[in-house]
């Protein structure tokens, strides 16, 4: 009996998910599947008195992906003694409003057809002081914007008639292979998107082979990561006052398996962000910590008349880090270490002449000083001073895989991408994460395929044109 009724609701879960996405159902035929359904959650219920390991991990996994689809905010059964509640809860959703909600999740799985969409379904489910702590920038947000706008100056120039049936867009970078130049950034607080916070963003990007870069100010912690299981990941460090604490952070990571270290330099203090300051809110709910640091006091935020996050880094990060603490930092570990929002030929040279194993070129998403030049029109002048010796990353405002293509064009050797991951972890958790670097993986497929380029390596300065390219050839 008990196996019969777990088989049984497998096979209708499966019928139910497979409905769900791929069709636009008439609402009497969802109303029929939804009452299939928890006729077996109940079959199932009785069958097993809620004390069986395998049936309970089944409904766990069902509500938790009501959880995060849902935005049900009851809390997940974690034991045999939650199911029965759990199954309550269910049974007392009306008809009325999980036939709403199966609407919506219709239509939002029609809508997704590149990653930006993503953002706008996050507006509608997070609460408001979460979407503008994630989509905001500082000040007037021109950097924000501009971020975006430049790359819609560079256009391409592609070659014909090349052979492009198959496409290699893999990769080493620091002697790791990963399959695509597309790279997670470091970002806080994912649980503030989704109940399993970076757990999920790390099995999305393990899943789909590449660097997942874990920010400092996780709500995971870097070990509950690294159980999440096999993956390239990096740590994102911001260095605080307290040194001893940092020293600890840098072993832990290390420890943990995490390839190197970003130093993040321009962040000394956090940007204005207006959105946060005018609602005086932005602080942490109970069950959001900064996990890493949870243990050593320093987990939560104080509630302040400004945003809680802004006051939190003006007493703990340390303002008077420089260049000549690259060396403290370096016999701390002996992980490489990038360097984390450096736009300038100037910085650029320090970087490499002190050792940093790389760059990664950042203004931060537009989040730190506002009025900054888009990263991806510092690229060329970073790339020229560099001369190769170290790889240049860049990060901001990379929408589409034609951005990453006309990054790769311009020298760099590889692109991180922040918001799109939070807002698709927000709507859809890992499987959210999986699909945007999966649609930004086969957009620069695509892009590469008709630019007549078969390998990264092909990609070349010849096959985008710039503002001032135009302008130099009108000039001929
Ligand atoms: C960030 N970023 C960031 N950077 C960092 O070094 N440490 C951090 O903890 C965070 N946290 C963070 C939170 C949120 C909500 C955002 C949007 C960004 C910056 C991030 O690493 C990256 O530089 C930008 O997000 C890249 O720009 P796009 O892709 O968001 O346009």
């Amino acid at each position: 009996m008990k196996l019969r009724a777990n088989v049984v609701f497998q096979i209708g879960s499966k019928i139910f998910g497979y409905f769900q996405r791929y069709s636009a159902l008439s609402l009497s035929v969802v109303q029929n599947l939804l009452r299939f359904r928890n006729h077996l959650f109940l079959v199932l219920a009785n069958a097993h008195k809620g004390q069986h390991p395998p049936a309970l991990s089944v409904v766990r996994r069902h509500r938790q992906r009501e959880h995060t689809r849902w935005g049900n905010s009851s809390p997940l059964p974690h034991t045999g003694a939650n199911l029965k509640p759990a199954l309550r809860c269910l049974e007392k959703t009306s008809m009325a409003e999980l036939r709403a909600k199966e609407k919506n999740l219709c239509r939002e799985m029609v809508l997704i057809a590149n990653v930006s969409d993503y953002e706008e379904l996050a507006k509608q489910k997070l609460p408001k002081m979460v979407y503008d702590f994630y989509a905001s920038g500082a000040e007037d947000q021109w950097t924000l914007k501009e971020n975006r706008e430049a790359f819609s100056r560079i256009l391409f120039r592609p070659r014909a008639l090349i052979d492009v049936s198959h496409i290699d867009m893999s990769m080493s970078v620091l002697g790791y292979k990963i399959s695509m130049p597309i790279m997670v950034a470091p970002t806080a607080l994912h649980k503030l998107a989704h109940p399993e916070g970076e757990l999920a963003s790390a099995r999305a990007s393990a899943a789909a082979g590449t660097i997942m870069t874990l920010s400092s100010w996780s709500s995971c912690s870097i070990e509950e990561v690294k159980s999440t299981g096999a993956g390239i990941r990096f740590f994102q460090l911001s260095v605080y006052k307290d040194r001893n604490l940092v020293q600890q952070l840098v072993r832990r990571a290390e420890k943990a398996g995490y390839k190197a270290i970003a130093l993040t330099v321009d962040a000394p203090r956090l940007g204005r962000r207006e959105s946060d300051i005018r609602k005086q809110v932005f602080t942490l709910p109970q069950n959001v910590v900064l996990k890493s640091f949870e243990g050593l006091d320093l987990g939560s935020m104080d509630k302040t008349n400004a945003s809680g996050l802004a006051a939190y880094v003006a007493s703990q990060v340390d303002s008077s880090l420089s260049w000549k603490d690259f060396k403290w930092l370096q016999t701390t570990t002996r992980l490489p270490i990038l360097v984390k929002g450096v736009i300038t030929a100037e910085d650029a040279r320090i970087a490499t002449e002190c050792g940093f194993a790389g760059i990664i070129m950042s203004n931060h998403g537009g989040r730190q000083l506002d009025y900054l030049p888009a990263t991806i029109s510092c690229l060329e002048e970073v790339v020229r001073e560099v001369k190769g010796r170290v790889p240049v990353f860049l990060d901001g405002g990379i929408r589409r895989g034609t951005d990453v293509f006309k990054a790769l064009a311009l020298g760099a050797s590889g692109v991180f991408i922040g918001r799109p991951l939070l807002f698709a972890l927000a709507v859809d958790g890992e499987a959210g994460v999986r699909n945007a670097l999966q649609m930004l993986r086969d957009e620069l497929e695509i892009a590469m395929a008709l630019s007549g380029c078969a390998s990264l390596k092909e990609i070349t300065r010849d096959h985008v044109s710039t503002e001032s390219d135009r302008i130099r050839r009108s000039r001929l």
